[in-house]
């Protein structure tokens, strides 16, 4: 039976080798090329390499070569036919019939890529002449320039017939228009009309650059859709495909970070910014198949979302769908966007330095499972925590690789292991939690007595532990020092954390110690913040520790933490003063000038003063 070869042609688009080869051998990603190992040869060293952009495999142990028709006949034993029909299946396509009515339709499909190729030199055309004046200034209003338009083939869509008139002249059967979703017939006989009227045009096209659909765009408010899709055609299928996919493709290969996106708007904004690796599903949440296109390109893509609640539901819904899908050494990773804004107005407004530090910023799934199931709900009670371990165990259920799954498990019950056990069950949320020593083994540290440099660095490194230690357990002092929190220069591990606390600050209403604990927790500040509840800092801050210790009067322990919190501010800024008489009595001992000698060791004297406290390990308690 003979196959037209634009159908195994479309065969081949859609199914490259590495989905097929992949799904009987374990592929690892090598530059541009997958290798594994045989399947015909027992061997140790992988030798068996896959091309997607050459479309083909070779197996140099067994000299084996060839595409994804003689891969499957190779493994699976079956017939030329029989590889064809099976992969068709693979493939949604139907195997034509071999009539000669078939065999005109399907070489017609290899047509229909021309036919879609006109079309959107004509829709090109059309945005720079005048009737596409409008959508020029529209384009140019986005702030895009000649070459992205161009870079992007951006069109416009006249309304009326000018497209149907212009390709019929150029020789394509309405028929054509027809298949392609150029052209819609209409309810009443009346004859076809064009599909996209009065659109600003964003050509999609296939893993080859192919064109096979378009997205249209209107212009202003209007009572239809903002945008609407070509319409599934033999060339386009909306779940298979990924706007941008054959720039996204060569930018991964050069390295670039692949980003999932929302809309088209977003994805050009993205290549404008740098970053051309990103790619959009057409307005639907991502399929399975459109996962595992974009996982070819980069183990580990960022999808990007936006930063309000439909934006975490998407993201959970990526993630449930990621999850059945993970295999060692490949997953997603999650970047949120500010609350209001996607991609294109975020750096229409702020710049490109904006989506990066979103797109730096981005969370594994592992973490963004954790944080979404933490902070659900409160865990005040041993029902509510059990609750919580059912929860993850159901999330890690799902997972289909059994190795990954077993790694998830494994991260899960360390996790809750260790905020429990950080962690009191108090009934008393407004005393807040009380985040305990993890480690009572750990002796205090003593800063050597020989530098004393060394023990200033550590001393202030200490008092800003203690300063953010308070604030972790009382973060109602915020409302009086968050300013001049501000203004004390931190180490970068203790500025982040402060930042983020700024940021819950912001938009929190309680100022309970438990929600910004859990805040903190979720987006990965687990470490620092349990190390701040140790003892190691605490012993130096009584006044610091939790409300919850104990059942003194919530009143007067804030009291006392307040009178502490200032008292450490002060010392701050007093130490930096006399650093500053330090600098310049060093310059001034440099002279050699007795008084300026004189002045250097009195300093000198109350800085080792000051660390003594510290040198044996009293507590800097302050009642
Ligand atoms: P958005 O509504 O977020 O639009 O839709 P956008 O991408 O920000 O577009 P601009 O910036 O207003 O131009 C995101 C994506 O959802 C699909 C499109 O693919 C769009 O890019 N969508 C949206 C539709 O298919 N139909 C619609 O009516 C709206
Ligand atoms: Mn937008």
């Amino acid at each position: 039976m003979n196959f037209p070869p634009n159908f195994l042609d479309e065969i081949r688009t859609r199914l490259p080798v590495s989905e097929i080869c992949g799904k009987r051998v374990n592929l690892k990603k090598q530059g541009r090329e997958f290798v594994g190992l045989s399947p015909f040869n027992n061997e140790k060293t992988p030798s068996f390499t896959v091309n997607d952009d050459k479309g083909f495999y070779h197996c140099f142990s067994s000299g084996k070569h060839g595409d994804i028709f003689s891969f499957i006949m190779a493994v699976e034993g079956l017939s030329f036919p029989e590889a064809v029909e099976k992969l068709a299946r693979d493939a949604g396509l139907e195997v034509p019939r071999e009539t000669a009515a078939e065999r005109a339709k399907s070489n017609r499909r290899s047509g229909l890529h021309e036919v879609m190729d006109l079309a959107c030199g004509f829709f090109q055309q059309s945005l720079l002449e005048r009737c596409g004046d409008h959508a020029r200034k529209y384009i140019e209003g986005r702030g895009l320039d000649v070459e992205t338009i161009s870079k992007f083939r951006l069109g416009y869509a006249p309304p009326g017939n000018a497209m149907h008139v212009a390709l019929r002249k150029a020789g394509i059967s309405e028929s054509s228009l027809l298949e392609c979703g150029l052209l819609r017939a209409s309810d009443n006989g009346q004859g076809a009309y064009a599909f996209f009227r009065d659109r600003v045009l964003f050509p999609i096209t296939d893993r080859r650059g192919r064109v096979i659909g378009f997205g249209g765009r209107l212009m202003g408010d209007g009572k239809a859709a903002k945008y609407i899709n070509s319409p599934d055609t033999v060339l386009f299928s909306k779940g298979r495909t990924l706007y941008n996919l054959a720039n996204a493709r060569q930018a991964a290969h050069e390295g670039h970070p692949v980003i999932v996106v929302e809309g088209y708007m977003d994805v050009i904004a993205l290549d404008r910014a740098g970053f051309k690796g990103a790619v959009a599903p057409l307005g639907t949440a991502l399929t399975e198949n459109q996962m595992e296109e974009i996982w070819r390109l980069n183990s580990e893509p960022v999808l990007c979302f936006d930063g309000d609640s439909a934006g975490a539901r998407a993201a959970m819904k990526a993630a449930e769908r990621s999850l059945e899908l993970l295999r060692p050494g490949r997953s997603v990773q999650f970047a949120y966007l500010p609350a209001g804004d996607d991609p294109d107005s975020l750096i229409a407004a702020q710049g490109p330095r904006a989506i990066s530090d979103v797109i730096t910023s981005a969370k594994p799934l592992v973490d963004m499972l954790w944080a979404y199931e933490y902070t659900l709900k409160t865990l005040e009670t041993p029902e509510r925590r059990a609750d919580l371990e059912v929860r993850l165990k159901k999330r890690v259920s799902v997972i289909a690789d059994g190795s990954v799954q077993q790694h998830y498990r494994q991260i899960f019950r360390d996790r809750v292991w260790q905020v429990f056990r950080n962690k009191r069950v108090s009934g008393n949320s407004q005393k807040g939690q009380f985040i305990r020593s993890v480690d009572y083994s750990r002796r205090v540290e003593q800063p050597s007595t020989g530098n004393l440099r060394a023990n200033v660095a550590a001393m202030r490194s200490r008092r800003m532990q203690v300063l953010l230690a308070t604030i972790l357990n009382f973060p109602i002092l915020l409302d009086e020092f968050s300013e001049v929190l501000s203004e004390i220069t931190l180490s970068p591990d203790l500025d982040k954390l402060l930042r983020e606390i700024h940021h819950w600050y912001a938009k929190s209403q309680g100022l309970d110690a438990d929600d910004l604990k859990s805040h903190l927790y979720a987006q990965g500040f687990e470490k620092i913040v349990t190390s701040l509840g140790s003892r190691e800092v605490m012993s130096h801050a009584a006044f610091a520790r939790d409300a919850s210790d104990g059942n003194d009067d919530y009143t007067e322990l804030l009291s006392r933490a307040r009178k502490g919190f200032e008292q450490t501010l002060n010392l701050f800024t007093q130490a930096r003063r006399k650093q500053e008489v330090l600098a310049s009595g060093r310059v001034a001992a440099g002279d050699g000038t007795e008084e300026s000698e004189r002045r250097f060791l009195a300093f000198k004297r109350v800085m080792e003063d000051e660390t003594a406290d510290m040198l044996v390990g009293n507590e800097v308690d302050f009642d």
